[in-house]
């Protein structure tokens, strides 16, 4: 194996070319759309159907990414009283990610335990294994280790080139950054994903890979409309990837790790500065790889420094709780009265507390108990009760990044709350898994509650407790619009429904089983 990479199957140029020929024909194009059409039943179809508890399953049996056609049918969540009960919050899936690339990246075997066994998360570990590395689970459910041998172990048996670009199904967060991860070790790949994620802008981790002299290309027929490099693309990294000084142009964590990951490849130091902080797990997780990074605030803000090249080493990670999918079953006490519930391990890093800092604001009665830190993340048990003078507020644009994946359960919080809640700051909702402001919009208004909105802003006028329901949602392929509004649905008037769960198991495939614990049943 060559020194530097994944594993022995560094992919040429030329394999490159062929794929991108192949894509050109339109051959992996139509197949795609060939199996689509002959599979109208598979296991997502068969959970689909049964409306009392779906299963969340997603095209995971599908590795060409074919999107299965969706029958019309309908979920809600009831709850019969208060929510009861004492739960743990599934794995956090950015931290999962991580310790997955990084594993791969290491020196060594590192174990991982939490990992949050979502779709998106099982699409990065198979990328990472057509990339070299070797993982494998022992064990179970909470228990379950995962195992990964990373980049320097021996790996027997993997081809020598790659022969199909690496799918990511609906996962942004693997794809981005196994993006730079694959341009820091000098590896060729092609990327591609399902259609949400074929629909959202990749030039935000091109441009800057492309001052590091990083090639990303689309792959297959250009983009008729012009706009933003999208997947499926290639990358392909230069004999020697260039150190870069590089202002990240909005508050993305995406961006940061792809750019730090290729720069434990780079020549030189890479800075890479934060006029506004976010989320800061790659940074906290490098550390605990033994790369050496400073992290220093400056007058451009927080600046971080790598100087590569740097080689990684095995780490014993534990996941914390996803205060994102925490977010859910929360929101649902503080609505459904008598509820008095708690959610174990849950990750409290300040750079993803946004969302809890506003429900603090709002009068919900939350509370943190048992802090403590694992894997260098702090965490807590979060109680919340049934809070009945819920108030508008004003969640300010500086908080937005982190409490970015939150705005949707935020806006229906806010919509059992007396008074307006004002989201200013919000443009990035717009290219995540669906255009999150529209799908909020939409889905509050077949609902009974009144929403006004801009280009990077939105305002929920609360109803205090009578929230009619009785509308029907569309997901729009989005597994945080999903969850938002089974959990309305848990304290509105009539049942409100949403046409597709399939999603969900992208980020929380125990959402039916969590809630059911709670007291709340499918429907
Ligand atoms: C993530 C960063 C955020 C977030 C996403 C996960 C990450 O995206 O919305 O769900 O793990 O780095 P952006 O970097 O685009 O803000």
């Amino acid at each position: 194996m060559s020194e530097g990479q994944f594993g022995p199957c560094c992919q040429t140029g030329s394999a490159l070319s062929k794929l991108n020929a192949a894509h050109a024909a339109g051959a992996g194009l139509t197949r795609r759309k060939k199996s689509a059409l002959r599979r109208p039943s598979q296991p997502n179809q068969r959970a689909l159907i049964n409306t009392k508890m779906p299963s969340s399953k997603t095209d995971h049996d599908q590795p060409d990414g074919a999107v299965p056609a969706r029958a019309p049918e309908a979920f809600s969540l009831r709850a019969a009283g208060p929510l009861r009960g004492d739960v743990s919050a599934p794995g956090d899936k950015s931290i999962s990610h991580r310790a997955l690339i990084l594993g791969a990246m290491a020196d060594g075997e590192t174990t991982v335990t939490g990992l949050l066994e979502g779709d998106d998360v099982l699409r990065t570990a198979a990328a990472m294994r057509a990339l070299g590395a070797h993982i494998e689970r022992d064990g179970r459910g909470a228990g379950a280790v995962w195992r990964i041998a990373g980049a320097h172990a021996p790996v027997p048996g993997k081809p020598g080139a790659l022969e199909k670009p690496l799918y990511f199904g609906n996962a942004g967060t693997g794809a981005r950054l196994v993006m730079g991860a694959a341009a820091g070790r000098g590896i060729a790949a092609s990327f591609d994903g399902d259609q949400s994620l074929r629909a959202r802008p990749m030039d935000r981790i091109a441009d800057p890979l492309a001052l590091m002299g990083v090639q990303c290309r689309p792959l297959g027929e250009p983009d008729e409309k012009g706009g933003p490099l999208r997947l499926p693309c290639t990358v392909e990294p230069p004999e020697k990837l260039k150190a870069i000084d590089y202002t990240l142009p909005k508050p993305s964590a995406q961006i940061k790790s792809a750019i730090l990951l290729a720069a434990l490849g780079a020549e030189g130091e890479t800075v890479i500065r934060e006029p506004e902080p976010c989320r800061d797990h790659s940074e906290r997780m490098l550390a605990a790889f033994g790369a050496k990074l400073s992290i220093t605030t400056e007058r451009s803000g927080r600046v971080i420094r790598l100087a590569g090249p740097q080689r990684v080493t095995a780490c014993n990670t534990a996941v914390p709780g996803d205060p994102s999918s925490a977010a859910f079953p929360i929101a649902a006490a503080l609505i459904v009265e008598g509820s008095d519930i708690v959610v174990r391990d849950v990750l409290v890093n300040p750079l993803r507390a946004g969302f809890y800092e506003t429900l603090v604001e709002m009068g919900a009665d939350i509370s943190f108990e048992n802090r403590r830190e694992v894997s260098g993340e702090p965490i807590a048990d979060i109680r919340a009760r049934y809070s009945p003078r819920l108030k508008g507020v004003a969640a300010p644009a500086s908080r937005s990044a982190s409490m970015i994946d939150e705005y949707p359960i935020l806006a229906i919080v806010a919509a059992f709350a007396d008074g307006d809640t004002y989201m200013p700051g919000v443009q990035e909702l717009r290219v995540k898994e669906s255009d999150r402001i529209a799908s909020v919009e939409a889905g509050l208004k077949a609902n009974g509650v009144g929403v006004e909105s801009g280009g990077d802003w939105m305002r929920v006028m609360g109803r205090g407790r009578t929230v009619a329901g009785g509308g029907r949602v569309s997901t729009h392929h989005d597994h945080r619009i999903a969850m938002s509004f089974l959990v309305m649905g848990l304290a509105t008037q009539k049942p409100a429904a949403i046409d597709d769960a399939a999603m969900i198991a992208t980020s929380f495939p125990t959402f039916f089983d969590l809630m059911a614990q709670l007291g709340a049943a499918g429907r």
